[in-house]
C-alpha cells in the first residue's frame, strides 16, 4: 500500500474561512479522497496559523486574550469544514502543545548546526502577510503581495543561514522539475534563487505571541517558521509513528506563499536533516466577480452561506470545475447556477433519473455487451489526479456523462424492448455506477445517493471496468433541482 501524505496551508485565523480558503481545503480533501480510492494509505492534514503579530492585533480589536480569540476562531474552521464533508486525518493548531514543543525542537536543530546567528533586522515589515521586506521589494512605499501599508522595523534579531541553500535548493529543483508545481510557475522562482539569497530574520523581540526562542527567551520565533514546521509537527516529529507519512506527497498552496515552501522551507529542512517534500502545487487565486476579493471591498464569499443556498456538493463541484488547472478564476454566481443547471441538474442528474425510469420498468435481464466503454480513459483520469489536475480529471468523467446522455438518445431507448432495450440498460447501468465511484471524491453525497439508488455494494478504483451489472434498482426523486434565477444572493 502506497503513503499519501497531503497538506493545506493552515490559514490565518483573523478571518473566518472564505472562498479562496474552502477552495484549497475542497480540492485537496477531492485529491485525499482520490487516493483514499486508489487504496493508498493517506494522511490529510489542515489547520490553523494562530500566533503572530496580525493574530495578537486581531485579538487585542476584539478585547480577548489572544488564546482565548484563537480557540473561538478555528473553530470556525473546524466547523466549517465539517460541513464541507473535508476528510482531513488531523487539524493542527499552532497553539497545540506539542507543536509549540515541536518547533522549539527543530529551531534548536538549527542552530545547533550553526545555522542561526544573531543580528539585527533593519527594514520594513508586512503585519497582513507577517512578512519581512527590503526597501527595494515594496511597490509605491506598500507590500508588493497585497498592496497594504507597511511598517519600519528596527530590532535585535536572530537569523536563518538561507543564503547556504541556495546550490542545495538550485540542485532540488534540477532533480525534481515538478517539485514546484504547476511547472510554469517555477521559472520566476528559479531565478530569483540564482540571482541570489539573502539570510532572513527569524526571531522577533517586539511580537509577545509566539513561542520563545529557545536560545534567548528576549525572542520569540517568527510566524512563519512556527507555521511551516507545522507539516512535520502533526507527524509527531522526528520519532512519532506518523512520521512514514514524510516526506509530504503534496503541499497545496495558494501562489501568493510559494516562496515561502518553496525556497525557505526545504532550506529549513535541509539544515535540519530532513528530506524536502516532493511536490508543492500552488493554485491560482480567485475574483469575485472580476474584482479582488478582500474585507475593505466588503465582497468576501462566505462559503456557508453558499453551501446552504446551492448544496454542499455542487459548491465541490464548481470549485473544481471552474479554476483551470493553476490559473486564476472568477467567482461568480450567475456561473455557478449555469453550471448547476448544466451540467448537474440537466446532464448527471436528467442521466440518473431518466435511467433509473428505464430500468425499473424493463423486468427482462440486465445483459449485454459493453458499448459505452468506449472513450471511458480510467487510466488517464488517474494520470491526471495524480498529477493533482482535478480540473482536467472532471472534465474527463463529464464526457463519459455525455456520452452516455448521447448513448440514450441514439438507442432511443424508449423505443425499444427485449434483449435489445435489456443491453441498452445494462450500458447505462454500468456507465453509471463508474461514473458515481469516480464522482465519489468530487461529490461524495451524490456519489452515495446514486450508488444507493442503483444498489450496489461501496466499490473503488478497481470496480471501474465494465462487468456484469449486479445492483437493485431503487429509484428515488431527482439528484439536484433547477435554480431560478431570483434565487441567486446577486444573480
Ligand atoms: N498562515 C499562512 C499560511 C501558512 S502555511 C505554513 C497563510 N494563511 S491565509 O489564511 O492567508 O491563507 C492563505 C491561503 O488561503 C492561500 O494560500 C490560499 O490557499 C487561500 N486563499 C486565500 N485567498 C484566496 C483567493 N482569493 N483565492 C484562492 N485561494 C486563496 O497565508
Amino acid at each position: 500500500m502506497a503513503k499519501y501524505y497531503i497538506t493545506t496551508p493552515i490559514y490565518y485565523i483573523t478571518d473566518k474561512p472564505h472562498i479562496g480558503t474552502a477552495y484549497t481545503t475542497v480540492i485537496s480533501d477531492i485529491i485525499a479522497r482520490w487516493h483514499r480510492l486508489c487504496g493508498d494509505d493517506v494522511f490529510f492534514l489542515t489547520g490553523t496559523d494562530e500566533h503572530g503579530e496580525k493574530v495578537q492585533k486581531a485579538s487585542e480589536r476584539a478585547g480577548m486574550q489572544p488564546k482565548e480569540f484563537a480557540d473561538t476562531m478555528a473553530s470556525k474552521f473546524s466547523s466549517a469544514w465539517k460541513e464541507y464533508n473535508i476528510t482531513n486525518d488531523a487539524f493542527i493548531r499552532t497553539t497545540d502543545r506539542q507543536h509549540e514543543s515541536i518547533v522549539a525542537e527543530f529551531i534548536k536543530k538549527l542552530y545547533d548546526a550553526g545555522d542561526i546567528y544573531k543580528g539585527e533586522y533593519e527594514g520594513w515589515y508586512c503585519t497582513p502577510d507577517e512578512t519581512f521586506l527590503t526597501e527595494l521589494q515594496l511597490k509605491d512605499g506598500k507590500c508588493p503581495e497585497c498592496g497594504r501599508e507597511v511598517k519600519k522595523v528596527k530590532e535585535e534579531s536572530y537569523f536563518f543561514r538561507l543564503s547556504k541553500y541556495q546550490d542545495k535548493l538550485l540542485e532540488l529543483y534540477d532533480k525534481n522539475p515538478l517539485f514546484i508545481s504547476p511547472k510554469f510557475r517555477s521559472g520566476e522562482i528559479i531565478n530569483r534563487v540564482k540571482g541570489g539569497l539573502k539570510d532572513i530574520s527569524v526571531t522577533r523581540t517586539t511580537i509577545k505571541w509566539g513561542i520563545t526562542f529557545p536560545e534567548d527567551s528576549n525572542h520569540t520565533i517568527y510566524v512563519w517558521v512556527d507555521a511551516l514546521v507545522n507539516y512535520i509537527s502533526a507527524l509527531q516529529w522526528p520519532d512519532g509513528g506518523n512520521m512514514r507519512f514524510w516526506p509530504a506527497d503534496a503541499h497545496i498552496i495558494g501562489k501568493e506563499i510559494a516562496w515561502f515552501h518553496t525556497v525557505i522551507w526545504p532550506a529549513m529542512l535541509f539544515s535540519a536533516g530532513i528530506d524536502a517534500p516532493k511536490k508543492i502545487f500552488s493554485h491560482g487565486w480567485w475574483t469575485v466577480e472580476g474584482r479582488k476579493m478582500s474585507k475593505s471591498l466588503g465582497n468576501m464569499v462566505d462559503p456557508i452561506e453558499l453551501k446552504n443556498k446551492y448544496g454542499v456538493d455542487a459548491i465541490r463541484y464548481y470549485f473544481a470545475r471552474e479554476m483551470p488547472f493553476g490559473d486564476d478564476s472568477d467567482f461568480s454566481e450567475k456561473n455557478l447556477i449555469a453550471r448547476i443547471n448544466g451540467e448537474l441538474v440537466d446532464d448527471l442528474g436528467n442521466l440518473v433519473y431518466r435511467s433509473l425510469t428505464l430500468a425499473e420498468r424493463f423486468n427482462g435481464r440486465i445483459k449485454g455487451a459493453p458499448e459505452l466503454d468506449k472513450g471511458l480513459d480510467v487510466e488517464h483520469i488517474k494520470t491526471l489526479m495524480d498529477n493533482l489536475d482535478t480540473f482536467n480529471a472532471i472534465e474527463e468523467i463529464w464526457s463519459q456523462v455525455r456520452r452516455t446522455n448521447k448513448y440514450i438518445n441514439e438507442k432511443q431507448a424508449w423505443k425499444l424492448n427485449g434483449e435489445e432495450l435489456g443491453s441498452v440498460i445494462y450500458n447505462i447501468l454500468e456507465s453509471i455506477r463508474i461514473i458515481s465511484v469516480l464522482i465519489g471524491p468530487f461529490m461524495p453525497e451524490t456519489a452515495e445517493k446514486i450508488r444507493a439508488q442503483l444498489g450496489v455494494d461501496k466499490q473503488d478504483i478497481s470496480h471501474c471496468k465494465f462487468s456484469d451489472f449486479n445492483g437493485r434498482i431503487k429509484k428515488e426523486g431527482h439528484l439536484f433541482n433547477k435554480i431560478e434565477k431570483t434565487q441567486g444572493m446577486n444573480a
